[in-house]
């Protein structure tokens, strides 16, 4: 145990954003939204006990959740959240928490599934969000991580034109935006084998991302197309989006906690001092054995980002 520091690493601002009108909706991205529910589906169990979404923004693919028994979204930022309690909130076995990746409040061996999509390419601090990640699962659980390829077929065709001045074969990330990173495969599968992380599967996919195709074809048809060689094409992969299947190799004890809404201190680590299982003090108060912090719930959220009580 010991003290984590939240403001280390910067954290790109979600907070108040229209992310979800003006990147997806009527923005002609039906394509790139059913290629991810496609891999998703072939990659995920679709039922189980206890699914995490880390940065799940305002719930897009919470929708494929619903065979779990308990389905916890987090996010950094609370008007993600906010929207998704506004969709979601009327059921009692969705959570809804706020907090960092990098010093993220579960307990550990307490999820049976973990998905993370379009947010490690606003990560700074690859490593660290993978511990925290790999500290979540225990011995079953699968993660469902995707990241965004540099070495993809639009970049090296830019790169070999001399229309980028990164290369797409570098290995290290490239932060192409501040706080926007394009990976590497090979780098990736380096960093989830050092955070313990298992690649079980590979897949790579959104290789039509390109308008004149999809103003001619269907999403449907691209996708029912493309769908055919995830894995074939994860192989070696040249498409702008990975999804890799993972396992933890420490075979850590599933930890079950109470499922119970009412009670989900257990479910929870303090993000300062990394005590696992808090104490419950009311229906909308947990509070740190160990540090005497507490987190709140309001308005649905869970606020792991602001401690409220000091011993
Ligand atoms: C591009 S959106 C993706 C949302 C959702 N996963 C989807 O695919 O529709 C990225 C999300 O990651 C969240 N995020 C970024 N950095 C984070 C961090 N350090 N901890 C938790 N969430 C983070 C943002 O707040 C934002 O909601
Ligand atoms: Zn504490």
């Amino acid at each position: 145990m010991g003290e984590q520091n939240q403001a280390d690493t910067p954290v790109i601002d979600y907070e108040g954003s229209d992310y979800r009108q003006a990147f997806w909706e009527g923005q002609g991205r039906e394509y790139e939204d059913m290629v991810e529910r496609a891999a998703l589906r072939q990659l995920m169990p679709m039922s189980g006990d206890r699914i995490a979404e880390i940065g799940a923004g305002f719930g897009r693919l919470a929708d494929l959740y619903t065979g779990y028994k308990q389905i916890i979204l987090f996010d950094y930022s609370r008007t993600m959240l906010a929207d998704a309690v506004s969709r979601w909130g009327s059921e009692d076995r969705f959570i809804f928490v706020a907090g960092n990746v990098y010093t993220l409040p579960f307990a550990s061996g307490i999820l049976d599934t973990l998905v993370m999509m379009r947010v490690m390419h606003h990560l700074a601090d690859v490593p660290t969000a993978l511990a925290q990640i790999e500290r979540s699962l225990h011995g079953q659980s699968v993660a469902i991580i995707e990241y965004a390829n540099k070495r993809n077929l639009k970049a090296i065709g830019r790169w070999l034109l001399q229309r980028q001045n990164w290369s797409p074969f570098a290995l290290e990330p490239v932060e192409f935006v501040k706080l926007n990173f394009d990976f590497h495969p090979v780098w990736m599968a380096a960093r989830f084998a050092e955070a313990r992380l298992r690649t079980e599967r590979r897949f790579a996919l959104s290789h039509f991302r390109l308008p004149f195709l999809k103003q001619r074809m269907s999403a449907e048809t691209l996708v029912g197309f493309e769908q055919k060689f995830f894995a074939l094409a994860g192989n070696f992969p040249l498409s702008p989006s990975v999804f890799t299947a993972l396992r933890s190799s420490q075979g850590r004890e599933k930890r079950v906690g109470s499922g119970d809404l009412k009670s989900v201190a257990a479910l929870f680590c303090c993000p300062y001092c990394t005590t696992d299982e808090l104490e419950q003090r009311a229906d909308d108060l947990v509070v740190c054995p160990d540090c005497g912090r507490g987190y709140q719930r309001r308005n649905q959220i869970w606020d792991f980002k602001e401690p409220i009580l000091r011993k």
